[in-house]
């Protein structure tokens, strides 16, 4: 292998004169990953600023070549509170030309020796039948988990049904006892009682299917939820929720949120939907999503909806293909034992 140098650590850990490479870096893995144009490279210098929330941390990694050039980095993000302290989540990059060299292995392995003895499982995902998913097959054949990444082209949708069929939603789910509120900016606390609220959103995470991950349920708090909302407020995104509320209880029963980073107008990322479970059948899911739709189609310049879900998750996936979504990708979850990384002679 030719002669590269590892920086692994915190922030203070990666040297300054690097930085700028290491943006670039991370907007070609992007570009390369989720197959959109990246946000600007504004983005990634202002995500360096942003901390991460109470309850997370995390370490970085860059590889640098003999030329000083930066060819990789590496990403691993864990929990400190809450729940699955035992787990970390992954992400390598390495520049194309510089692949199937051993310099993906080396910088993992280094970066599982800088986690924390408490973890012991690691995840990862990548798009299938690309590298990414060839170098996740080394160390568990299986996946455990598969996400559908699926699309909406907003540039060929008629504005004028979407809105005819969004009205329509709306009546119906009144004419069924509901309403739909729309919430910016995860402002939830000023329309419903927030621990109330962040109940919902506890039900609905943890309502998702996780197939054969190893995860614990979520505990979410006030504190929690709105640092996560301030974190990605911070990293510059912009949400806009619908929230089914049931009028004879005034309880909120389901949500949809949808953000658009400013640093990448083109791309709407659709956040959480969900519906309890009592309140199930009765066309919110949809009702509220096709608030999103219309909102995204007059008050953005997105060009693209995307969104993900279980493969195995039915019901979602009905509600998306009503609203124009397509297949994009299929990105499966790789998890496996920590000491599968550490095991490995280089
Ligand atoms: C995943 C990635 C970081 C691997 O980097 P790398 O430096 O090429 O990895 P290595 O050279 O250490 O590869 C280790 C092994 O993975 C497997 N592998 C990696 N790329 C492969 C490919 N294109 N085809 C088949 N097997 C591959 C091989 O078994 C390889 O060993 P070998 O070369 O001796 O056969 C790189 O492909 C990448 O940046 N991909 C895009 C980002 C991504 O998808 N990340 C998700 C995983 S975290």
């Amino acid at each position: 292998m030719s002669s590269i140098q590892i920086f692994v650590g915190k922030k203070n850990d990666i040297p300054v004169q690097y930085l700028e490479q290491y943006f670039a870096l991370q907007q070609l893995h992007e570009e390369d990953f989720f197959g959109f144009l990246p946000p600007s490279l504004d983005y990634y210098r202002n995500n360096w600023t942003v901390p991460r929330e109470k309850g997370s941390d995390w370490i970085n990694a860059i590889v640098v070549n003999e030329k000083d050039l930066v060819i990789g980095f590496g990403i691993a993000i864990w929990s400190t509170m809450y729940e699955n302290l035992d787990r970390a989540f992954f992400r390598l990059y390495i520049t194309p030309k510089e692949r199937r060299k051993g310099i993906g292995t080396q910088l993992l392995k280094e970066m599982v020796s800088s986690l924390p003895p408490i973890i012991e499982t690691l995840y990862s995902d990548a798009p299938t039948a690309t590298p990414g998913e060839y170098f996740l097959q080394n160390f568990k054949k299986e996946s455990s988990y598969t996400e559908e990444i699926i699309v909406v082209d907003l540039e060929i949708i008629d504005i004028h049904e979407v809105e005819k069929e969004a009205n329509e939603q709306k009546q119906q789910a009144l004419n069924k006892g509901y309403d739909i509120v729309r919430i910016d900016n995860c402002s939830f606390g000023e329309s419903f009682d927030e621990e109330e609220f962040v109940g919902i959103v506890e039900q609905i995470w943890n309502d998702m299917p996780i197939e054969d991950l190893a995860e614990e349920d979520f505990n979410m708090t006030v504190e929690r939820y709105n640092a996560i909302c301030d974190r990605n407020k911070r990293k510059g995104l912009e949400y806009v929720s619908f929230v089914a509320v049931h009028l004879e209880t005034q309880k909120p029963v389901g949500y949809t949120t949808y953000a658009v980073n400013k640093y990448q107008p083109a791309i709407s990322w659709q956040d959480d939907t969900g519906i309890i479970q009592e309140h199930r059948g009765n066309g919110l899911g949809l009702a509220i999503k096709y608030q999103s739709l219309l909102t995204l189609l007059k008050e953005t310049k997105a060009k693209y909806w995307r969104t993900s879900s279980s493969r195995v998750n039915k019901h979602m996936r009905k509600i998306n293909e009503k609203l124009g979504h397509k297949l994009w990708q299929i990105e499966p979850v790789y998890e496996f034992e920590r000491k599968i990384i550490e095991d490995i002679v280089l």
